[in-house]
């Protein structure tokens, strides 16, 4: 039974975050004919152009609620995990205030990495073989059981750095040790899984799970997959390794049974779920979840989605997925990080960028901005990833011809991006 839903046009949003993933949601949801107004909180210079910007950080959770109330918010769309894992959803749904989830129970899926090993036990989940320790002699027995490489996690959020894959005994047992007493935290110890890594993501409301569709992230800094592990250097979507077989795999032997489990713990997931996997074989097994969209996946993810971003977030919290098809683009969408010359370690904060305008103009460009403010009349870097210049193409060889044509239209001598976005792609 279709129940009608509650919202009508002339809807008042607020978005909360302030990267690139940030400002797509905010391009998108400005291009909704539902959406009359939309904030942002707190947004960076780019997401500026889209939505009025709200002095008030992702974490300050009172003044979110409170300004949501004064200013008769019809929704919230929360783009970084920190505030759901707070209980931000919880906070507004409390205050009479709907949100896209998940709440905080449901963001256990990303805060605690033991939680959703053992509910992949649990349900029978593939994933990597692993044990939870508090205590390092037997952390380093279980480790040297599984051979080398191994590897060392520390359990909460730890914005990827929370993660050692040790390829000798010395790399291995010292980060048991760092992690056991510097962190004081649980650690998990993992087999170390081979394959082809990429990302899904579904939108659940609850009880029915919405495919959306799927995309490689490059997590090193440097060309060849080289260097420290980042935020995400760049991304593409559609993956070819997603094949529909893979997907099939993912929904039916991974994602349905969290969902699945998730109701049956009286926590039922609302929200965007995102599964990091491993593929070998055509096999997918889960690495981790995420309880938002990627970034820089969601970048390309907008790019290529046709339907209304705001009803399909408006139906997830309606629990109304099970009437909603979604449409995308056969296209290839492509997005380039630059960052600021330095990052992930130190980098140089408050150069000037120039010439964005120019590279806005290359044909299916779009760049999103992560971390910019004007200032003086001149915009400035104001990050670590700074800029997301996302281009969508015939295929993914004419997306990345265009991103890089307008990257290099770019005046900004203090950043850099990775040159080889989208290679496992184009080598197939
Ligand atoms: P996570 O924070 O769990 O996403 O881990 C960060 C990155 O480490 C992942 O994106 C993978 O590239 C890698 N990784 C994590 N767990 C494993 C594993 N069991 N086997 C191989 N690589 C892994
Ligand atoms: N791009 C990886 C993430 O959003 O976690």
């Amino acid at each position: 039974m279709t129940r009608k839903p509650w919202w009508g046009e002339n809807l008042r949003f607020l978005l909360v975050g302030s990267g690139g993933r940030e400002h797509a949601l905010a391009w998108a949801l400005s291009a909704s004919p539902l959406v009359d107004k939309l904030y942002c909180a707190p947004g960076n210079a780019g997401i500026a152009h889209v939505a009025e910007r709200v002095p008030i950080d992702a974490l300050e959770l009172d003044r979110l609620v409170d300004f949501a109330k004064a200013e008769k918010i019809d929704f919230v769309v929360i783009g970084p995990e920190a505030p759901l894992v707070a209980g931000l959803w919880d906070r507004l749904e409390a205050a009479g205030i709907r949100a896209l989830g998940p709440s905080a129970a449901g963001a256990v899926l990303e805060g605690s990495k033991g939680y959703v090993k053992d509910l992949c036990t649990a349900k029978d989940i593939p994933t990597a073989a692993y044990a939870r320790f508090s205590d390092a002699g037997a952390a380093r027995r279980f480790a040297a059981s599984l051979g080398l490489p191994v590897v060392v996690k520390a359990d909460g959020l730890a914005a990827g750095k929370g993660v050692v894959i040790a390829a000798s005994e010395a790399e291995r047992d010292r980060a048991i040790e760092s992690m056991l007493y510097n962190a004081g935290q649980e650690i998990l110890i993992e087999e170390y899984l081979e394959g082809e890594e990429a990302s899904f993501f579904v939108l659940s409301d609850g009880e029915n799970v919405l495919p959306l569709a799927g995309a490689q992230d490059h997590k090193r800094a440097f060309v060849g997959d080289n260097g420290p592990n980042t935020g995400g250097m760049g991304a593409y979507s559609p993956a070819p390794v997603l094949t529909q077989a893979v997907i099939g795999r993912t929904l039916e032997k991974i994602i349905k049974p969290t969902i699945t489990a998730m109701a049956e713990r009286a926590t039922p997931y609302m929200g965007v779920l995102y599964a990091g996997l491993m593929i070998k074989n055509g096999e997918p097994k889960l690495i981790e979840y995420n309880c938002r969209f990627g970034d820089p996946e969601c970048q390309v993810l907008i790019m290529r989605l046709k339907s209304d971003l705001a009803a399909a977030l408006l139906a997830t919290r309606d629990r109304q997925l099970n009437h909603l098809d979604l449409r995308w683009s056969d296209h290839a969408a492509l997005t380039v990080v630059m960052a600021a010359r330095g990052y992930p370690g130190e980098y140089t904060k408050g150069s000037e960028i120039r010439n964005l305008d120019a590279a806005a103009q290359v044909e299916g460009v779009q760049i999103f901005h992560a971390a910019t403010e004007w200032r003086d009349g001149k915009l400035m870097a104001t990050g670590g990833r700074v800029l997301d210049v996302t281009a969508l193409g015939n295929t993914v060889v004419e997306a990345q011809a265009r991103a890089y044509r307008a990257v290099d239209l770019i005046d900004w001598p203090d950043g850099f991006c990775r040159r080889d976005i989208g290679w496992r792609a184009l080598q197939r």
